[in-house]
């Protein structure tokens, strides 16, 4: 086989054999083909799209580019969550807890900031000693202990999705409806699950900007997790404003614990109860999703789920204290105000660019090696619908240095749009895929 012919064949819109993509991914994960080869590869199937059967043997080679994880030592349903990403997505967690104090097992594999996106195990790693590159005997004790483990993507667990999603983030190939699902799906195959439930984001702060693509990738996921005979469900959730208040990996970390001490923001706390009930539901410790929904609640109330947090930063080597005091978290030196120039009711607030001035003064990065500042980020001070005088605080920029800062805060204040009359309420949750 040529890597040119194939990448041809793709660009004119053909379909590839299993066998194709199989050697394509295996090669490629070996390093016997060239990154700019894969580079036009993913550029012609982000174009040209990819079929059902491309994406599955996609999948299939990336899953066998590692080792599948065998948990079937551990007792319980094993459920996990993933999000498509989003500005200010802290869900996993907060449903996470909550569905593991319920008696589902949560084996998480999470992935880091990217783009405009935020990323849990970034969030996780602001916490001092934190440790995501637990090996896979100790990922196993965490889960069978604790009932909630993290880990990312490494050498071992989907090694090829490791590589192509460097290199999509690096050629502006990451929006692509079937290379998102081989990704995400790859690396839940190999968890051994028994359920996994889908948080599909749509709008300016999401990769699928329109809800008709966030569809096609939810039912495109949910249909691969069905034929791998996995119990999965997507939620389409609206990430046009920011989740929550705050955007920042150590500033997420308070919202979640103020929110998994009943004290969170509305949206925050809705998507993720219902997140965490649809866990529980397919993990079958309720016979109901009501009755799942009565379970999250009661482990929300009861403060359980922020107990199992706690347990859970603690087994993997972070101080658990920091969710009582903020202090123990890296904090930022200065904090910026932006204020709005006209009163009025907001009208939207651009998760993309909120996401995006995050990023620029530290808490995001631009290329795989960039380091993360912990401690930086935007803290919302309005939400969507909202109506404020002249001169109201938008939004308090928290940095550590000033290089990108001026920038950064022009983009802030553009991304606030300010109306005479107040917006029509949009849904948070828009459609349930299973
Ligand atoms: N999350 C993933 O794990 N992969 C993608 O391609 C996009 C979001």
């Amino acid at each position: 086989m040529r890597t040119v012919d194939l990448i041809q064949r793709k660009r004119n819109g053909e379909e590839l054999s299993p066998e194709e993509i199989t050697w394509l991914v295996d090669s490629y994960t070996r390093g016997e083909i060239p990154d700019y080869q894969i580079s036009a590869f993913l550029m012609a199937v982000y174009f040209q799209s990819m079929t059902d059967l491309e994406v599955g043997a996609m999948v299939e080679s990336m899953i066998a580019s590692g080792e599948r994880m065998d948990l079937s030592a551990i007792p319980g349903p094993k459920v996990d969550k993933h999000s498509t990403g989003g500005v200010g997505d802290k869900t996993s967690l907060i449903s996470a807890p909550l569905a593991a104090a319920a008696g589902v097992k949560v084996p998480m594999i999470s992935g880091r900031a990217l783009g405009h996106t935020g990323g849990t195990l970034d969030k996780l790693e602001s916490i001092p000693g934190f440790r995501t590159n637990l090996s896979t005997d100790e990922f196993k004790e965490v889960l069978d202990k604790v009932g909630y483990a993290v880990v990312g993507q490494s050498d071992t667990l989907t090694p090829a999705d490791g590589k192509l999603y460097a290199l999509r983030d690096a050629t502006a190939t990451v929006e692509s409806i079937a290379l998102i699902a081989a990704s995400i799906m790859s690396k839940k195959l190999a968890m051994g699950l028994d359920g996994l439930v889908l948080d599909v984001k749509v709008g300016s702060g999401a990769f699928m900007k329109r809800q008709v693509d966030a569809r096609k990738l939810a039912q495109l996921m949910t249909t691969i997790a069905r034929r791998a005979g996995l119990r999965a469900q997507a939620l389409i959730t609206d990430m046009t404003q920011p989740l929550g208040y705050a955007i920042g990996n150590a500033l997420e970390i308070m919202e979640v614990s103020q929110t998994l001490q009943f004290s969170g923001p509305e949206d925050l706390t809705r998507i993720s109860l219902e997140l965490a009930a649809r866990m529980i539901y397919l993990g079958k410790v309720a016979a109901t999703l009501e009755e799942a929904r009565d379970i999250a609640a009661a482990k929300l109330r009861d403060g359980s789920g922020y107990q199992k947090l706690k347990e859970t930063i603690a087994a993997q080597g972070g101080n658990p204290q920091v969710l009582d005091r903020f202090d123990l978290l890296p904090n930022a030196s200065g904090a910026l105000e932006i204020n709005s120039p006209r009163g009025g009711y907001i009208s939207a607030i651009d998760a993309e660019e909120i996401g995006l001035a995050s990023s620029m003064i530290g808490a995001g990065r631009d290329t795989k090696e960039d380091s993360i500042d912990p401690a930086v980020g935007v803290i919302l001070e309005v939400k969507t619908g909202q109506k404020i005088e002249a001169g109201a605080v938008l939004c308090r920029l928290y940095f550590t240095n000033e290089d990108r800062l001026a920038e950064a805060a022009e983009r802030v204040e553009d991304a606030f749009r300010i109306s005479t009359s107040a917006p029509e309420p949009r849904e948070l949750i828009l459609e349930v895929v299973s």
